[in-house]
């Protein structure tokens, strides 16, 4: 397998990095960071979610961000939506894409949709199927494809099991999610390895959280698999609030640097996604979790 020359990243800081902050973030700055973003020169961008504010408060601003976003053509905007009630309230701002979230493990479809396994497929079902019908395009994030917070190992038979299930209802695109980053590069092949079973490597992305700091290393790992597209977090933003302890998505400037340094295009302007970065740690009174934009800000200053 060659290693791709282009890589398509979805910056999921907005929904991902910023559903599990402890303080409030106000939507003026969601949207000033999707705009960042935007600006930077990422095509595809995971704004929020349509799921319970009881359960994730952080995203109860679902609607006023996505009306509020300053939309450049050719940039899909994606929204989480776990059911028929969240995709209901999405379409009415008008999504390009939107993702329904499995889990490998059944413990945590319990803890963070409620539901087993085989719930959540009848959930997504209509979802899919309503989507689908209005043209826009669905995505299966699937958590836990390595390890579970509650169940600990996930074996690879249960990944293909729940992309088997994905692709039986319609979902056309799946992300293969490390939730707690405790992947290693040659089990996150192996959980790569069990999505082909049912998909085409042009419809599987990586999704890894850094947690234990494998992040990078497991997005080479399969980016040497030929995979092309990875959700990643400006800023190293982000956590589920149902996987505790669990840190960000690799950063996004981490990801850009190492691809542009093996001369694999993005598309993306470093610089200027240092700079959204810089933006919304600031907001966050915290430094970048990304070495690449530390760096780069150390080199500025100096
Ligand atoms: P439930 O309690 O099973 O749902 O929640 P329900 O249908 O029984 O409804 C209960 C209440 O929720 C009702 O309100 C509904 O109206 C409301 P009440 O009568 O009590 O006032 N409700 C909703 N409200 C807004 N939007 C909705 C919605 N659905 C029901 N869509 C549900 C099921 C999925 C909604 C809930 O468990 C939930 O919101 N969970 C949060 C899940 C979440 O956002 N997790 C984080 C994102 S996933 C992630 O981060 C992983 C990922 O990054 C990949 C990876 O790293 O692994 C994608
Ligand atoms: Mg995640």
């Amino acid at each position: 397998m060659t290693i791709p020359s282009r890589v398509k990243l979805v910056d999921v800081g907005p929904r991902d990095g910023l559903q599990n902050e402890k303080s409030p973030v106000p939507a003026a700055v969601k949207i000033g960071l999707v705009h960042r973003l935007q600006d930077a020169g990422l095509t595809n961008i995971e704004v929020t979610s349509y799921v319970s504010p009881k359960w994730v408060p952080q995203m109860a601003d679902n609607h006023e961000v996505m009306s509020g976003i300053a939309r450049q053509g050719g940039i899909v905007y994606s929204v989480l939506t776990p059911n028929l009630k969240g995709f209901e309230a999405a379409v009415l701002d008008r999504p390009d894409e939107i993702v329904v979230f499995g889990s490998a493990s059944e413990a945590f479809s319990q803890k963070n949709i409620n539901c087993s396994i085989a719930e959540s497929i009848e959930r997504f079902a209509p979802v899919v199927e309503a989507a689908r019908a209005a043209g826009i395009a669905v995505r299966g994030a699937m958590s836990c494809t390595v390890g579970c917070p509650y169940e600990g190992e996930v074996a690879p038979e249960r990944v293909a099991y729940l992309a088997g299930l994905m692709k039986q209802i319609g979902v056309q695109h799946v992300g293969v999610a490390d939730t707690i980053g405790v992947g290693t590069p040659r089990k996150v092949q192996r959980a790569v390895e069990a999505t082909l079973q049912h998909y085409g490597i042009d419809d599987i992305s990586g999704h890894f959280h850094d947690t234990y700091g494998q992040a990078l290393a497991n997005t080479l790992a399969t980016l040497e698999m030929g995979v092309w597209q990875f959700d990643t977090s400006v800023a190293g933003l982000g956590g589920c609030p149902y996987a505790k302890g669990a840190t960000g998505n690799v950063a996004t400037e981490d990801v850009v640097y190492m691809l542009h340094g093996m001369g694999i295009e993005t598309g993306i302007d470093l610089d200027k996604l240092v700079d959204a970065g810089a933006y919304i740690s600031d907001f966050l009174g915290r430094k970048p979790n990304s070495r690449a934009a530390t760096a780069l800000l150390a080199k500025r200053a100096g």
